[in-house]
């Protein structure tokens, strides 16, 4: 390794901690970073079911897709984009065994909701979320938002369904 005189490095080390003090306005990053939704939707709860999914391994959810007015309509009519005004909602839970169930089947095979783990919305406002397809990502746990660095892989991933407006759920007949 090659090695630096001692002042060189502490030079080094101190522009570092500036650099990471002091806010740079033109950060292409920052000036651009997406907004995220940070209250939850008033409602939501009593919203029309569209789907449902279990997500197995480490995640082991039951989750329920809800969605408002507006875009419970466009599930069903299957429009694409979906209009502003959308709110959708991801109820998850703990994919949990119903031991009350069971007894009555006599065997392992009833599932249902356990304790809450978190909240998810995408909320359609083209005008104030123009950096994510239109969409405002939630994720809330306790009833609280999660942070910035969280919410990042939200719209990449969400992209990947670009044939339907960056929803992965389909209307359950
Ligand atoms: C690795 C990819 C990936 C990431 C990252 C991801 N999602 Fe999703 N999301 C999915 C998939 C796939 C579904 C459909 C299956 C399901 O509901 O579990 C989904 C479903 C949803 C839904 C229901 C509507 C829909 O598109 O089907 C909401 C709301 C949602 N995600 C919000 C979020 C939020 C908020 C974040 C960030 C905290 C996030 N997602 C991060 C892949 C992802």
């Amino acid at each position: 390794m090659k090695r630096y005189p001692f002042f060189v490095v502490a030079l080094a080390a101190i522009a570092g901690v500036v650099a990471f003090i002091i806010p740079s306005p033109g950060h292409a990053d920052e000036a651009t970073a997406a907004p995220y939704v940070t209250e939850i939707p008033q409602g939501y709860r009593e919203w029309k079911w569209i789907s449902s999914a279990h997500e197995a391994g480490k995640l082991n959810s039951l989750g329920a897709v809800l969605a408002n007015d507006i875009g419970y309509k466009a599930f069903q009519q299957g429009t694409y984009p979906y209009p502003d005004g959308t709110i959708i909602a991801a109820l998850h839970y703990r994919n949990t065994p119903s031991d009350e169930n069971n007894k009555i089947f006599g065997q392992v095979q009833s599932f249902v909701p356990g304790a809450p783990t978190n909240i998810q919305f995408m909320v359609k406002d083209s005008t104030k979320y123009p950096a994510t397809g239109g969409w405002g990502f939630g994720h809330f746990q306790n009833g609280k938002p999660a942070d910035a660095a969280f919410m990042k892989p939200c719209f990449p991933c969400h992209q990947k369904a670009q044939g339907t407006d960056l929803v992965f759920t389909r209307y359950a007949p």
